[in-house]
């Protein structure tokens, strides 16, 4: 709770017999038996195309959860169409009524829908109870909730004026005319909601691109905005082929911002695109990215071992190691690596990899095809190097589901492209440094990535940490000191990373939504 009254949703445990472990195996049931069909929405119409996919469950890839069509160029110009008009009135709507839509859009889905969008989450995107609980029900809520207090906070400004009887300074929040585009990822639910919503809510109108891979959850989510009160066109639902969606939102000259989360190479090429298109733009349109990393965790001869080692499988193997915040690479002193390497080793044999919806599972299947591929790419790379050890893990099977073992890895360069690309997948390199060595250690944690996302150091002296942290302070846009990489809490740690991790806009923040604000200062002089 914050000064001003302000809370996290609470996290539920689901412990055998709760009411909330009722409920959730209820939505489990319905949704694991059926296909849903989701449509196209642009405004308050439904379309279906010829271009039809499939979202499959990971950790089961025969069975079909949801059912969608790709826009294509034209539907989407109709979506840009509908948005711009839609904007125009949305922006007239009055905060108070904006504000009270998003708190009921929360309370849905922390009460009614929760069950519903994290059965969702589990199922199409194989997150186990927890990991679906902090992120389709808690860190989704938050993002409503909060974005609407920050929103509210920044509208109290009043500027100066000093003669009110003369003149009468104010400022009026507006969104931006035109459309943005919200292209979502796979990997939070959560960040779906905030990409396409938090622009909405201060006034624009959104074009959404969801997630093939987490369509379904996302879909829920807008479900439950419709029925809050959030106008059709406010944000249309259009999912589509990435460059199909790309080549067409850039070439509009309503583009007024893109709200991304993904990979360096697709954010790279709207913003290209956009550079060649910038003379038609009625707007600079505002690009946001999120765009991975390659977190670290550094480990001090001074560290305590058991902190380091739980806090790094959880780390690098919860939700397979596919937070973009997940530890990637960690630095290990020798004098600490005997017991931290037989500590990992025997808490990694303990995790058990399976049904997303076995409560005792501790991670299930990475996404999809191409992650598997991608993954596994990674661990043949390290059975094939004399560099490079596998000292626990490496076994992957694809046959049900797309499953890869949490996998640890040992190099003796620290360069190895195992330590510097990002892998996306339950993958852990470590580079064990000479104890007299920590500074040149440090540096490299620097500079062998082009990546600032996450980062944490272990140690108890505290004259290494004052200097670490200034040291490591442009290597990572969240940074932790004694505890691991992962689970920023909105409103707590604003999120986000510089470098090639983004454009650093702290998702999560007060700062956030103002991005995506127009105001208006204005002088009335009597
Ligand atoms: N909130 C997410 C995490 O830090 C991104 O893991």
């Amino acid at each position: 709770i914050n000064d001003f009254g302000v809370k996290n949703e609470p996290v539920l445990s689901y412990l055998k017999g709760s009411a909330e472990r009722a409920d959730l195996e209820k939505a489990l049931n319905e949704t694991a038996n059926k296909t849903e069909e989701i449509p196209i929405v642009i405004g308050d119409k439904e379309f279906k195309t010829g271009d039809v996919r499939y979202q499959v469950m990971p950790h089961n890839h025969k069975k079909k959860i949801a059912k969608f069509y790709y826009a294509d160029a034209k539907l989407i110009n109709k979506a840009i169409d509908v948005a711009c008009e839609t904007q125009k009135k949305w922006d007239k709507t009055p905060l108070n009524e904006r504000l009270k839509i998003w708190e009921k859009a929360a309370d849905l889905m922390a009460g009614k829908y929760r069950s519903k969008l994290n059965a969702a989450t589990m199922l199409g995107q194989a997150k186990t109870v927890i990991q679906a609980e902090i992120d389709s029900a808690a860190e989704l809520i938050d993002f409503f909730r909060l974005n609407a207090f920050f929103l509210k906070e920044a509208t109290k400004y009043q500027p100066i004026s000093e003669n009110p009887k003369v003149t009468k300074n104010s400022m009026r929040y507006r969104g931006i005319d035109g459309f943005i585009a919200a292209v979502s990822p796979f990997n939070f639910t959560a960040i779906g909601g905030n990409l396409a919503y938090t622009p909405a809510l201060i006034g624009n109108a959104v074009i959404w691109k969801p997630s093939d891979t987490a369509i379904l959850a996302n879909w829920v989510n807008f479900k439950i905005c419709l029925e809050a009160g959030v106008p059709p066109g406010v944000v249309n639902f259009v999912p589509a082929d990435g460059p199909v969606f790309g080549d067409t939102i850039t070439a509009s000259p309503h583009l007024a911002g893109i709200n991304f989360t993904g990979s360096v190479p697709t954010f790279t090429r709207l913003w290209r695109q956009v550079g060649a298109n910038i003379d038609k733009y009625r707007n600079f349109p505002r690009l946001i990215g999120e765009c991975g990393g390659k977190n670290y965790h550094f480990v001090h001869p001074s560290a305590d071992i058991d902190t380091v080692v739980n806090g790094t499988i959880r780390s690098a193997f919860e939700f397979c190691g596919q937070k973009c915040s997940a530890c990637s690479r960690m630095y290990v002193p020798e004098s600490l690596w005997p017991k931290i390497k037989d500590k990992l080793i025997a808490q990694r044999n303990q995790l058990k990899v399976g049904d997303p919806t076995d409560y005792n599972s501790f991670t299930s299947a990475v996404i999809d095809d191409k992650a598997f591929k991608r993954i596994s790419g990674y661990i043949d790379h390290a059975k094939k190097s004399p560099n490079l050890e596998i000292i626990a893990g490496g076994k992957y099977d694809d046959s049900t589901g797309y499953f890869i073992e949490p996998t640890i890895v040992q190099t003796k360069d620290p360069q190895d492209k195992i330590m510097v690309e990002e892998i996306f997948g339950p993958v852990l390199s470590v580079y064990v440094y000479p104890d007299k060595d920590i500074q040149k250690t440090l540096e490299l944690v620097g500079n062998s990535t082009a990546f600032a996302l996450t980062g944490a150091i272990f140690a108890k002296d505290t004259q290494f940490l004052k200097s670490a942290i200034e040291e490591l302070k442009m290597t990572a846009g969240n940074f932790y000191v004694n505890d691991k990489s992962t689970g920023s809490v909105v409103g707590q740690q604003p999120f986000g990373g510089a470098r090639l991790s983004g454009t650093n806009d702290k998702a999560g923040g007060p700062h956030y939504i103002l991005r995506w604000g127009n105001p208006q200062a204005i002088k009335e002089t009597f």
